[in-house]
Order: structure tokens, then C-alpha cells, then sequence
């Protein structure tokens, strides 16, 4: 397993993964459109904060990283959120209600994220490489911390983010907001720390 930076020859493996690994299952052409729309694209094409695993030269995981909120706010509202309107206009709403919410909690030094790992490499440690590399990357930047939502009835997700270091800040809308210190995460996520 290989952990490197996001190059643009990646986007649409990133893409797959993540209309993969979305809890809305919406795997046509319009459901893919929308939740690359509002889960991926933008911090692909938009900030230096992704990172992939690979395996035998094919992408099996990702972590992204929004590290400058206000810049994630126009771009989304500019760029990707039309297009949601016109496609999916419930995910609108609720992302109009995430912006909202990540502008009241994301302030300077403060990124938030998003991971997914395919299916069958799921469990054997992609997931914490993933996290140490973006909170290595986030330091070098000056960031200090993390946030991210995570469906509450996620057990995968809440488990891992607990195991890593993560603290649930509070709840919304079935959703758990998850902080984590930048330096934590790079504690907890070492190869060398016993879990
Ligand atoms: C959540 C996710 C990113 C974790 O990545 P990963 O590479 O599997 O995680 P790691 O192997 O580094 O860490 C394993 C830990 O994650 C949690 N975990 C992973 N798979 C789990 C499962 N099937 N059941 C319960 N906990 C699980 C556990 O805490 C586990 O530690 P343990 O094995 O000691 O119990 C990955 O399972 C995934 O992409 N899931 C689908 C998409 C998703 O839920 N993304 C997060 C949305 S907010």
C-alpha cells in the first residue's frame, strides 16, 4: 500500500470511490454528478489537501481536506452547489445547513475533511495512513485542528474517528461533528503506537 499526493490523473478514481462508499447509493449518472458535486470535487480540483492509497497502481482510498473556509463557501456556493440545486434539491438544502454550520466552527487553523476507503481494503490500517499524512500536510501549513460530520448511525466512521483521537463535539440532523488537535492525530495515527 502506497500513500501519496493527488495528481489530477486521479479524479475519477477519486470519483468512483466516492459515489462507492456514499451512504445515498446513488450509483447513476445523475446521483454520481451530485455527489461529486458536493463531496469531492472541490477539494480536488481546488486545494493541495488530498491524498490517495494506492494498491498495485489503483487508488483505493482517499482522504480531502478543506483548509480555508471561506474559500470552500464561495467556491461551493458558486461552483458546485447549482448544479446539487438542480439535481438533488434535499442535499442542497442540507449543504446550504453544513456550510452554515462549518462557518460557525471552521475558523482560521481549523480544516475539515472527509476520508473513504474502498470496500475490500478496508480494516488493515489505509484509513490511519491516510489521517497521518493529511495531519502531517495540515502542520506543515500552520493548521492545528480538524473537524468533519459523520452520520451518527455510521459505525465504521464513529469507530474510526474515535480510535484516532477524535472528540464529539455535538450532534445535527443524524450527524456527529468530530474535532481532533492536528499534533493528537499525528500521536495516534504513528506506526509505532500500540492502538
Ligand atoms: C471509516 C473508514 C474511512 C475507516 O478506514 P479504514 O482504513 O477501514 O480504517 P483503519 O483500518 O485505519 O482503522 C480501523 C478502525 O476503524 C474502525 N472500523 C473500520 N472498519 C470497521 C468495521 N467494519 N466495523 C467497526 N469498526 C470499523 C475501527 O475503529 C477499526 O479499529 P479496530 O479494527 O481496532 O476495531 C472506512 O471504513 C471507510 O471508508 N468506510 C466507508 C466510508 C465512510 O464511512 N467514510 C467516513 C464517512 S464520515
Amino acid at each position: 500500500m502506497k500513500i501519496r499526493p493527488y495528481t489530477r490523473h486521479d479524479r475519477t478514481a477519486v470519483q468512483d470511490i466516492c459515489v462507492e462508499t456514499s451512504f445515498l447509493k446513488e450509483d447513476t449518472p445523475i446521483g454520481r454528478a451530485m455527489l461529486t458535486a458536493l463531496y469531492s470535487d472541490y477539494y480536488t480540483d481546488m486545494t493541495d489537501n488530498t491524498f490517495v492509497a494506492t494498491q498495485d497502481g489503483q487508488v483505493v482510498g482517499y482522504i480531502l481536506a478543506a483548509d480555508d473556509f471561506q474559500h470552500f463557501r464561495d467556491s461551493m456556493k458558486k461552483l458546485y452547489l447549482p448544479l446539487a440545486k438542480k439535481l438533488n434539491y434535499k442535499q442542497y438544502v442540507s449543504q446550504l445547513y453544513v456550510l452554515k454550520l462549518f462557518g460557525k466552527i471552521q475558523q482560521k487553523g481549523v480544516a475539515h475533511m472527509h476520508i473513504d476507503i474502498t470496500e475490500n481494503c478496508q480494516r488493515i490500517g489505509v484509513g490511519r495512513q491516510l489521517l497521518h499524512a493529511l495531519a502531517s500536510h495540515l502542520i506543515g501549513k500552520g493548521l492545528h485542528s480538524v473537524v468533519l460530520l459523520c452520520a451518527s448511525d455510521n459505525v465504521k466512521g464513529c469507530n474510526f474517528y474515535r480510535k484516532y483521537g477524535f472528540i464529539e463535539q455535538s450532534r445535527h440532523f443524524g450527524c456527529t461533528l468530530f474535532s481532533a488537535t492536528l499534533s493528537n492525530l499525528l500521536a495516534k495515527t504513528s506506526q509505532n503506537v500500540v492502538q
